[in-house]
């Protein structure tokens, strides 16, 4: 059988989803400090909307010449990132940055790495317009490759009560699918609902009046270290080490700017188009990171060792280096840095004559960061057979 694409015929038999009899329950409950808005309740037949969602998700038909499917470069066993530095789209050409990891999109506010985009629901199908990623021409084309494979009417019918797929429902699907995708159980998950179920309080444990007993001495040393010592949670703050969903950072990566790797994207009107700065990404949030690398927009490191390098002693002194990362005890100057405005000191000095800071973490630090760094792995989230491919053959 061959399916007629409106640019190129695909010859083979297409995969075909195998999937449970009704679909399953895609809700997955959560303790209120993890504060996931799954928007959920945006309508009804959530469970199969999910489930229609999975399968485009996994289908190679969303790309032009069935190469590629949003999995090729979001493997959900790598959290939904892919173990290379930047991945390989239909014509095997390279995507500019490295994929992201996927873990609750419904806990954050900006999307890519630049923060263009922050409307999930239309982000989700711009992979399959990009040339490099997916390449339709636009997704009129994909509405009429949908309507050549026998298997989506009966799950459209499903979802949407009528058979036909449209661009709007496509985009509700996967939209609906990547809001599901909740990673809060992890084994620091665990600890933090049993220590402070109410209020995320990092806080209470630094101070020693809340007891973080579920962590072993080194994860609970690496959790302190984040929060205090460290810095780590200047940024990556909050239950999802993300900043709160919302925050971006110029990590001094690279000595010169202008050779940098950072290619400012037109920010198409995304909601902040590159946060702090054109040299600044999102910051993004930890989960799973054990099984994400390589690491950063770029996947520059390939390891957790190498991003602790970096942030112990590697910071460039660029002048679009995050405040956050100075050194605010040395060179005399006193007080915080101001985020939105460069601050200018008595005799002329501002904050880019405060060096990059020096953490130079010890061994033992280094090794307690990795622990709690690893007690972030879901491994729940990562096997859950509702968002695995269904086309794998059994
Ligand atoms: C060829 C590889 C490739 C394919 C195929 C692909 N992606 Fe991605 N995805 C990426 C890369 C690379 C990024 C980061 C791009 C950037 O920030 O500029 C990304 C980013 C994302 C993000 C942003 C996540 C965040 O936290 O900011 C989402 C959501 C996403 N992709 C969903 C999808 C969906 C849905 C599909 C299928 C329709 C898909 N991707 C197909 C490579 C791919
Ligand atoms: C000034 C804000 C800031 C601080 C402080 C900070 N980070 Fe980051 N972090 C970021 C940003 C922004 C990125 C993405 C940078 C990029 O790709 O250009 C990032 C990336 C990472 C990554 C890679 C994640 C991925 O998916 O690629 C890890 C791991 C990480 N940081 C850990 C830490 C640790 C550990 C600390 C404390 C030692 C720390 N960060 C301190 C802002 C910060």
């Amino acid at each position: 059988m061959a399916v007629v694409s409106c640019t190129k015929v695909i010859t083979g038999e297409p995969q075909r989803p195998i999937l449970p009899q009704t679909a399953p329950d895609y809700r997955t409950e959560v303790a209120p400090i993890f504060d996931v808005q799954t928007g959920i309740e945006e309508g009804p037949n959530l469970n199969e909307r999910a489930q229609l969602g999975r399968v485009l998700f996994h289908d190679r038909m969303l790309s032009q010449n069935g190469a590629v499917s949003c999995n090729s470069c979001h493997h959900q066993s790598h959290g939904f990132a892919e173990p290379r530095s930047l991945s390989s789209g239909l014509r095997q050409e390279l995507t500019e940055r490295n994929a992201s990891h996927l873990a609750n999109p419904g806990a954050q506010f900006a999307y890519f790495w630049d923060g263009r985009a922050n409307d999930l629901r239309t982000q989700v199908t711009m992979p399959v317009e990009n040339h490099v990623e997916m390449g339709f021409r636009n997704l009129d084309d994909l509405v009429v490759r949908l309507e050549q494979l026998d298997y989506y009417p009966d799950l459209f019918e499903a979802a949407y009560g009528q058979p036909e797929p449209t661009i709007d429902r496509i985009q509700d699907a996967l939209s609906s699918f990547l809001r599901c995708l909740v990673s809060c159980r992890s084994k620091a998950d665990d600890a933090f609902v049993e220590a402070m179920p109410d209020v995320w309080n990092p806080w209470g444990v630094l101070q020693g009046d809340i007891a973080l007993t579920g962590l072993s001495d080194l994860e609970l040393e690496g959790f302190e270290l984040f929060h205090g010592k460290a810095q780590c949670a200047n940024c990556h703050g909050g239950p999802h080490f993300n900043g709160w969903g919302l925050d971006f950072a110029d990590i001094g990566l690279d000595a010169d700017t202008e050779a940098s790797t950072f290619t400012p994207i037109d920010a198409g009107g995304g909601f902040f188009g590159g946060g702090w700065g054109p040299t600044a990404m999102k910051v993004p949030s930890l989960r799973n990171v054990a099984l994400t690398a390589p690491y950063m927009h770029d996947g520059r490191f390939a390891t957790l060792d190498e991003v602790i390098d970096h942030y112990s002693h590697g910071i460039q002194d660029v002048p679009t280096l995050d405040p956050r990362l100075r050194d605010w005890n040395t060179g005399g100057v006193t007080g915080g840095p101001d985020l939105i405005d460069p601050i200018i000191f008595p005799g002329g000095t501002t904050f880019e004559d405060v060096p990059p800071v020096r953490l130079n973490f010890t061994a033992q630090e280094r090794l307690a960061l990795k622990a709690f760094l690893n007690s972030l792995t879901d491994y729940a989230f990562v096997e859950d057979p509702r968002f695995s491919n269904p086309f794998t053959t059994p």
